[in-house]
């Protein structure tokens, strides 16, 4: 989490109001962001569970505080993408509140009681799996599917028609005339997921992490014959805008729509209480793992139309409706082995290999046993962990697999301990090249890392393998075609050793011996592509080009960074180079830039050092010439050259929009406010930088005032 405030760990009872407020606006950021990575971008950052973790912290804020509820809730789903026409939805779709134990549910059922005075009367609840797919909404006008959309924001979605009529369970004509929108999920078969990631991988494209991510990559495709290669699936279980409803239940509106030709989950079940919703949770909890397709928990809605009429809807989620969200899944199996496997930069980075088992559906034979010190059980701060139980091979161990996850080793059961088990010996020397494998120790902190790396740096086969892959990699060179497997299997075989020798490839290619189109599972067209695609990347953007190098602890926003703040990759190098000469001023040249600092520009200055990475750049930038960023910053601005802090809520931009624009019209955007700074940018709640800046003299403006100075107003 970026910008975590010391309110986070605070109790939510325990906050004074201002703190709630600021708690409220980062928790609102927080989610809208991971949002976006879910579904604009279909890819999560974290487990359904932390995100359900905010999203109560939210609630619960929201309860103690009511104030709070206001414009900055965030909507459900990420904004539409701009690659797609919009539909705003006639009916907004909203969202479900969850549960996650038995007294959520038996509170929800009170709670609905109470909300319809019902005293002893009887009360009937669906109750039925909830899918994890992503939801679509279809129009139907006289009989014909005319629009199918996405959520979206909830508000407006995505029109993805042309690409839901390829999906076979969705009819194109129902027989029922008038305006009719049934609501439902599309998803994947765990058999038709393994099947497309087979075919991505083959292609060299990168696979799914999980059937959810397939299904929206698939129903977001702008080329609908590409959808309709996926197999993908729909489960009608919910309606929007309807001229009229055809049955008075919950039940029977969505029997109705089997009867037209919807596909509807069978394990729809009409439960009398509480008690009768648990025991439907937990039967479907136990056909988890045989249901073919994933679900993560189970939705409960009042079952009655005219009661869910009077329950209405709070903010975001209706009054009548129920997700009781599954946990985590453990499963117990035994650690069969410990491998090793040696990453990009060297570290030791121990898998379990386990008795397949299966977890939540999902058959798992790794796990990650993070380091060195969790396999001793030892924590990050060098605490106990597992009350010091320490795993061993053959033990009987706990796997846990949260959602997209990788799947890791919880704890040991000591009881079945085989009698020989003797604690694991880390390797001190690297599996791949023999080099001795240490663990450095931070100057600055005086702590050991927890990571042991190989010193092999330059020789050792394994590092040299992960940085190809890192830097054809999708956010680095995109060099399509070229996938994890491909590269390792050209670097087996000698053809591709280092960067340069990817863009040498097709003028190799004359020899008989290094033919592409001899080996297996390549043919003239595959090699066509290939080459074609490695030909369009001589020229890549500077920020990709940087975060390609591979350059210890500069991820992609510090590409983008560097590339923003050195014209060309020239004068990064000679920058870095001088630094690494002792240069002070070339060394702030990096240090000083936001978001930089001195652990990172240290990574930097000892790249560009090394003699082997001299080499490889020189060779490299013969066939690839980094394109500078083309952000083009408006030097005529007011704040053209001027330093901002932004501070306090901002209502009309996010943060991150605030500092874009800012940066954009020229200004740096700096965290903190100093005798340096030009501009504060004070939203409500603004605190100590505020009175800083004040005390400074430091000239201060609303952030209505400032997009008044900008011209964005
Ligand atoms: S009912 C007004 N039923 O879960 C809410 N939703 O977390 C109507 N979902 O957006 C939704 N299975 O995408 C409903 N059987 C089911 C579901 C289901 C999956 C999804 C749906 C919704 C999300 C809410």
């Amino acid at each position: 989490m970026a910008s975590r405030s010391t309110s986070a760990d605070i109790a939510v009872s325990e906050l004074t109001e201002r703190q709630a407020r600021n708690e409220y606006k980062r928790l609102s950021q927080e989610i809208a962001r991971h949002d976006e990575l879910y579904h604009g971008e279909d890819a999560p950052q974290i487990t359904d569970a932390e995100y359900d973790a905010l999203r109560k912290r939210l609630v619960d804020l929201e309860n103690a505080q009511p104030v709070l509820i206001g414009g900055d809730s965030p909507g459900v789903g990420a904004k539409p993408s701009e690659k797609f026409a919009k539909v705003r939805h006639a009916v907004p779709m909203l969202s479900l509140d969850n549960a996650f134990n038995d007294e959520d549910v038996q509170d929800f059922v009170a709670r609905v009681r109470r909300f319809l005075n019902l005293g002893d009367k009887p009360l009937t609840f669906t109750a039925e799996p909830k899918i994890d797919g992503l939801s679509l909404a279809l129009r139907y006008e006289d009989g014909k599917l005319v629009t199918a959309a996405t959520r979206g924001d909830g508000s407006e979605g995505e029109d993805v028609t042309a690409n839901a009529r390829t999906v076979e369970d969705i009819p194109q004509e129902i027989p029922q005339k008038g305006i009719i929108e049934i609501r439902g999920e599309i998803y994947l078969s765990h058999a038709d997921f393994a099947a497309i990631n087979a075919r991505q991988e083959e292609a060299g494209k990168t696979v799914f992490a999980n059937p959810r991510n397939a299904a929206a990559g698939s129903l977001r495709q702008l080329d609908s014959r590409i959808t309709a290669q996926r197999p993908l699936k729909f489960f009608a279980y919910a309606w929007g805008a309807m001229d009229a409803l055809p049955a008075a239940t919950q039940f029977d509106v969505v029997k109705t729509f089997e009867s037209w030709g919807f596909a509807t989950n069978p394990h729809m079940k009409r439960c009398e209480s509480a008690q009768d919703m648990l025991s439907h949770y937990h039967f479907i909890e136990e056909e988890r793992a045989s249901l073919g397709y994933d679900i993560d928990g189970v939705v409960y809605k009042v079952d009655d139309l005219a009661l869910q009429e009077r329950l209405g809807y709070v903010s975001r989620a209706p009054r009548w409706a129920l997700a009781h969200k599954f946990p985590a899944q453990r499963a117990f199996t035994v650690l069969e082995g410990i491998e090793i496997n040696v990453g990009r930069t060297g570290t030791l980075n121990p898998i379990a290999r386990l008795r397949p088992v299966t977890v939540g559906g999902v058959v798992v034979s790794n796990a990650t046993l993070h380091n060195e010190d969790y396999i001793k059980g030892i924590g990050g701060n060098g605490e106990e962990i597992r009350e010091g139980r320490d795993i061993r091979i053959g033990d009987t161990v706990i796997v846990l697999r949260a959602g997209d996850v990788i799947p890791k080793v919880l704890d040991v059961v000591i009881d079945k301990r085989p009698e020989d088990a003797k604690p694991y010996e880390f390797p001190t020397t690297c599996p791949a090249c023999g080099s001795h494998a240490v663990r450095d120790v931070n100057p600055r902190t005086g702590k050991e890392d927890a990571a042991r790396r190989c010193t092999g740096g330059l020789v050792c086969p394994a590092q040299a393998r992960e940085r190809l892959k890192h830097f054809v990699s999708r956010n680095a060179m995109d060099i399509e075609g070229l996938g994890g497997r491909t590269i390792e299997s050209f670097y087996d075989d000698g053809l591709i050793k280092a960067p340069q020798d990817i863009f040498t490839l097709e003028a190799r290619n004359s020899g008989s011996l290094s033919r592409l189109e001899s080996r297996e599972g390549w043919g003239r067209q595959s090699v066509r592509n290939l080459f074609d695609a490695i030909n369009e990347r001589r020229e890549v953007p500077l920020n990709r080009f940087v975060f390609a190098l591979g350059i210890r602890h500069v991820g992609e926003t510090g590409g983008k960074l560097l590339a923003r703040h050195f014209a060309d990759f020239d004068s990064l190098r000679e920058t870095a180079l001088k630094a690494g000469e002792g240069d002070a001023e070339a060394r702030a040249a990096i240090a000083d830039i936001d978001g930089m600092g001195p652990v990172v520009t240290d990574a930097i200055v000892e790249f560009f050092r090394e003699e082997h990475n001299r080499k490889i750049l020189d060779a490299l930038l013969e066939h690839v010439t980094p394109q500078p960023l083309t952000e083009t910053i408006d030097q005529s601005s007011p704040i053209a050259g001027k330093t901002i802090v932004f501070t306090g809520s901002l209502e009309q931009l996010t943060r991150d929009e605030a500092k874009a624009l800012g940066e954009r019209l020229g200004a740096k955007v700096a965290g903190s406010v100093s005798k340096k700074t030009d501009l504060l940018v004070a939203g409500p709640g603004a605190g100590s930088k505020l009175t800083k800046a004040t005390e400074l003299g430091i000239e201060t403006l609303t952030e209505a005032e400032f997009l008044q100075l900008v011209g964005r107003d």
